[in-house]
């Protein structure tokens, strides 16, 4: 069995980019399942129900989030309206939304989907995930095998001590959040898929998606500027596809992709 993963969507390019390859991915790699994260596809910053309408269900099945969930001031109630979309588990206790749930897989069995936030560098509202997946493992049934942890962090010292932690008890640990992708992949000694980071869905000339010139501009500056998402021109697609044993839920393999397409002005 196979699942498709696609790294952090940022803005109308990204999803136009998304709509474009997911179907032809999942066809070409068999993924029946495929989950996306979502945190930057409103404007680069955020989502809300018009966004998540475009992409699920005819895209993904189920969205992640991660440090920009509630960039959007919408979604606080708009989130209710949607089962399938995760915000990272570890946010307060009070906060709208879920941090994880199963989700049936169309391909046969059933998938959980685990949205996790790091500590390090990111912002301060993020509780320990280190406790709060081990909760979240005790709670999701016996029967579901085949878990997969979005690990939403800046550090790849904590993603991957975060994938060595559940090595054997998930089948992927895949990390977000830096828009860039690593050459890490792999698959750990207990039959955990790994990756640093899976990438980005944004426009190949940027800074993570957004304008090169604005960012340069903000850094020699020291200013606050205002950093426009770049829509069109070359948009890049990060993401894995793990393939995994349906009886064990271990992973067998995790191979990364980057896809490039052409989006226009009429996007
Ligand atoms: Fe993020
Ligand atoms: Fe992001």
């Amino acid at each position: 069995m196979n699942f498709l993963f696609i790294g952090d969507v940022v803005g109308k390019g990204g999803r136009s980019a998304v709509k474009s390859l997911a179907p032809e991915l999942r066809r070409e790699f068999n993924c029946q399942f495929c989950v996306v994260n979502v945190e930057n596809i409103a404007n680069g910053g955020g989502m809300n129900a018009k966004t998540l309408n475009q992409l699920l269900p005819d895209y993904a099945d189920v969205a992640t989030s991660g440090d920009h969930v509630w960039d959007q001031k919408a979604l606080e109630t708009e989130i209710h309206g949607f089962d399938n979309v995760l915000r990272p588990a570890n946010m307060g206790e009070n906060q709208p939304g879920r941090g994880y749930g199963v989700f049936r897989n169309a391909g046969g069995g059933d998938i959980a989907v685990v949205n996790l936030m790091g500590q390090v560098f990111m912002r301060p509202s993020a509780r320990c995930p280190f406790e709060k997946v081990r909760e979240i493992l005790s709670a999701i049934p016996k029967n579901v095998k085949c878990i997969l942890v979005d690990f939403h962090a800046e550090a790849t010292s904590e993603k991957a001590a975060m994938a060595r932690f559940l090595d054997g008890r998930v089948t992927a640990v895949l990390g977000t959040h830096t828009h860039v992708q690593t050459a890490d992949a792999t698959i750990l000694p207990g039959g955990t898929a790994f990756i640093s980071d899976v990438g980005m869905v944004g426009a190949e000339r940027s800074v993570l998606g957004r304008c090169p010139d604005s960012v340069v501009d903000k850094f020699v500056s020291g200013m606050p500027r205002r950093l426009p998402v770049v829509e069109k021109g070359d948009i890049r697609l990060d993401a894995v596809v793990v393939s995994y044993n349906h009886n064990t839920g271990k992973a067998t393999a995790i191979q990364p992709i980057s896809r490039t397409i052409s989006v226009g002005l009429a996007q």
